[in-house]
């Protein structure tokens, strides 16, 4: 997809399709009242006579419409003027590019990043709607033989900006929107994969695409050989069950001088979660191909930010592992020695990416961070808690938690926190070893959580559950989200220092 921007007035448009916006009820934007005045009431006559009410989403698409150059005009539904918000304007964007796709526009110039949107500017119109058109126009078909493409796709979208002096920013808007898009699509990409193709080397073949594929990116991959040398007692045991190798793959970005501390990103890389000895039910088990969507998310952040050349250090690690049953596997009872020299009771084999985050958290502090935030799928409590919608968060640290709120507000891509008191670390005791791998029931995602603060005391920690938000469930419409890239790379954005808006 093309993406530019302009600032011109709707009538001088010689295009495929001129999209404009229309208010709830029957009401006329700004842009489409012009067009109505050329067409000497052409549009509001349709409205009179109840073709479109201007409920969001609704779609009216017009031909030849009298003295308008373009050959049509998408007539758009925003819904009520002054109720237009940021989920609303992300939405109508989306259905306006599936429209525009199936009907054989293949390029459209669209007003409605002209739509006001309580407290966003240009720029976050702009990039938003960068952003919601390659995430609708995603597919992952690579491994179908028979594609489905539309005939004529939408190649070449324009949106047209209030101002002439508002197109540079215009422009950073969709080279940020896209460089985001890179790295939501790469997280896709793999999230997708299947477990028979994407296992723990596999996630290091990623790294090293990146790695090639970027001046300013280096990796390392270390195998379970090397974890042995390091006491990775914990991380080792959850892979024992499989015959795929174990793998961490560590990320390095260097955009900033040599001595500024880096940030490090922690993914959860659970390529197929079975539960181990623990083992799952049947149903649904094949969404636990997508218990790397941590590692998946990280990866996609590394992208943007590589994409974004943002000057500062970052470090990602995509903590590659699988749980299965058999033979060797670790088992409930085993006491574990963490890297970090305390031990675990396991009490149950699928509460697992705790085991592994935790000798990955301990890893990272020979990079002095200045903050660390591990991404992971971690538990089926934070989908009851908060369901599909937002990612969990929990920290230590007041100011990093604040940071990353921030970023999600920004972003659109939503989290809440919850509360990570010691009071919930009671529940971690243990009669034989340091504490255990279980929590019980209640506050399962705290718990969780209260588990893995017990090995970040040497820096400003911040951790996602991303077991609700990392893809979507069910039948014809499942599929990884890319989430939560766009809100750890606006994280990352921030920290740069670098321009956005105005
Ligand atoms: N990967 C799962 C968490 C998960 C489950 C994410 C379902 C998304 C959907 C994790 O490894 C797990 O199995 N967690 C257990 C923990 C429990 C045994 C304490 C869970 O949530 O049931
Ligand atoms: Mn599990
Ligand atoms: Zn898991």
């Amino acid at each position: 997809m093309e993406f530019s921007v302009k600032s011109g007035s709707p009538e001088k448009q010689r295009s495929a399709c001129i999209v404009v916006g229309v208010f709830e009820p029957r009401r006329l934007s700004a842009i489409a009242e012009q067009l109505d005045e050329i067409s000497e009431g052409y549009i509001s006559n349709l409205l009179r006579r109840g073709d479109l009410e201007g409920k969001s989403g609704q779609m009216l698409l017009l031909h030849h419409v009298p003295n308008i150059l373009s050959e049509r005009v998408l007539l758009v539904g925003c819904g009520k003027e002054r109720e237009l918000d940021e989920r609303q304007y992300r939405q109508i964007i989306s259905k306006t590019i599936n429209t525009l796709n199936e009907t054989g526009s293949m390029e459209a110039v669209c007003f409605l990043s002209e739509l006001h949107v309580k407290g966003r500017d240009t720029y976050w119109k702009v990039r938003q709607a960068v952003e919601a058109t390659q995430d609708c126009l995603y597919s992952f078909d690579s491994l179908k033989t028979r594609k489905q493409e539309p005939r004529r796709p939408l190649r070449k979208i324009v949106f047209n900006v209030p101002t002439r002096k508002e197109l540079p920013i215009g422009e950073r808007a969709i080279a940020h929107g896209l460089a985001v898009s890179e790295g939501i699509n790469t997280c896709k990409n793999v999230a997708n994969m299947p477990p028979n193709i994407c296992n723990p080397a596999y996630l290091a073949e990623q790294a090293k695409i990146l790695e090639n594929d970027y001046e300013k990116v280096s990796t390392e991959i270390i195998g379970e050989a090397q974890m042995q040398e390091l006491g990775m007692g914990s991380y080792l045991a959850v892979g024992r069950g499989s015959q795929n190798e174990s793998m961490m793959s560590i990320i390095k970005y260097q955009g900033g001088d040599d001595d500024s501390a880096p940030i490090v990103l922690v993914g959860k890389g659970l390529t197929f979660d079975s539960g181990g000895i623990s083992i799952k039910p049947g149903e649904a088990m094949d969404e636990m191909k997508y218990d790397m969507g941590g590692a998946a998310g990280v990866l996609g952040a590394m992208h943007s930010l590589a994409e974004l050349d943002l000057p500062i250090n970052v470090i990602g690690v995509l903590a590659g592992c699988e749980n299965m049953p058999g033979g060797n596997a670790y088992r409930p009872g085993d006491i574990l020695t963490t890297m970090s020299g305390q031990t675990v009771e396991v009490l149950n084999t699928d509460a697992e990416g705790r085991l592994v985050l935790c000798d990955a958290l301990t890893y990272v502090e020979r990079f002095e961070p200045e903050a660390v935030v591990d991404v992971a799928t971690l538990t089926g409590a934070c989908v009851v808690a908060l369901g599909k919608h937002a990612t969990g968060l929990l920290s230590t640290h007041n100011p990093l938690a604040h940071e990353l709120l921030n970023a999600s507000d920004q972003s659109g891509d939503r989290a809440w926190r919850l509360p990570l008191w010691d009071e919930y670390q009671e529940q971690l005791e243990s009669p034989f070893a340091d504490f255990t791998n279980l929590g019980g029931r209640a506050a399962g995602t705290i718990t969780a959580a209260a588990f893995l603060s017990r090995f970040t005391k040497k820096y400003h920690w911040a951790h996602l559950d991303i077991a609700g938000t990392a893809w979507r469930s069910g039948g014809k419409d499942k599929g990884s989200t890319g989430r939560p890239v766009s809100m750890l790379t606006q994280f990352l954005l921030n920290k740069s220092g670098v321009e956005q808006g105005e």
